[in-house]
């Protein structure tokens, strides 16, 4: 490979792109959608439901070739989309995370829930001073540990954060349109 090449620098080791994965948590999926469309259940109850489906998922079951091949790094893995090029809609991302991967900064469409189903990960919140992001928070998330954001209004900036795994291990995420829109705001 050309070192030379744009974009290939060794300081950027975190995979950008999504993986789409037929046939894996076809079920879970199914239910996920199910329980996101009861509009008669608040956002809280959804989740809290969505959060207990999770509870059976076997991660030590999961294809091998799912996990990260490259080291400081994580690889994303999209099991379901409702959303079209044109119109929003929930997807949700199964990731195996390598120890000490630092994703950029970033925001996300409005809706959101994490899952850690395993591993361990250093969460930092930030607010916009001017546009520039400034740390507010760290929270520790371990297994299990689960939390839901729903911003206000539209965009791809809500939930500004970035996240350091400690511990490797898998998350699974729904967001409420395609993650990969979020705003970045380091490289
Ligand atoms: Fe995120």
């Amino acid at each position: 490979m050309n070192s030379n090449e744009p974009g290939h620098s060794a300081k950027t080791p975190v995979a950008r792109e999504s993986f789409r994965e037929d046939g894996l948590l076809d079920q879970e999926w199914s239910d996920f959608c199910e329980i996101l469309n009861d509009h008669s259940s608040d956002w809280s109850n959804r989740f809290e439901r969505i959060s207990k489906r999770m509870d059976h998922i076997d991660y030590d079951r999961f294809p091998a070739h799912l996990k990260c091949p490259v080291v400081q790094c994580y690889r994303r893995t999209v099991i379901g989309a409702q959303h079209t090029p044109t119109e929003p809609g929930f997807e949700a991302v199964l990731a195996h995370w390598r120890l000490q991967c630092v994703t950029p900064i970033h925001g996300h469409p409005p809706v959101l829930m994490y899952r850690a189903l395993s591993g361990l990960y250093r969460m930092t919140m930030y607010r916009l001073n001017n546009g520039i992001p400034e740390p507010v928070e760290d929270r520790m998330i371990r297994a299990g540990d689960w939390f839901y954001h729903v911003g206000e209004g539209d965009g791809y900036d809500h939930f500004i954060h970035s996240i350091e795994c400690i511990e490797e291990g898998w998350t699974l995420n729904l967001y409420s349109d395609d993650a990969q829109k979020g705003i970045k705001y380091t490289a």
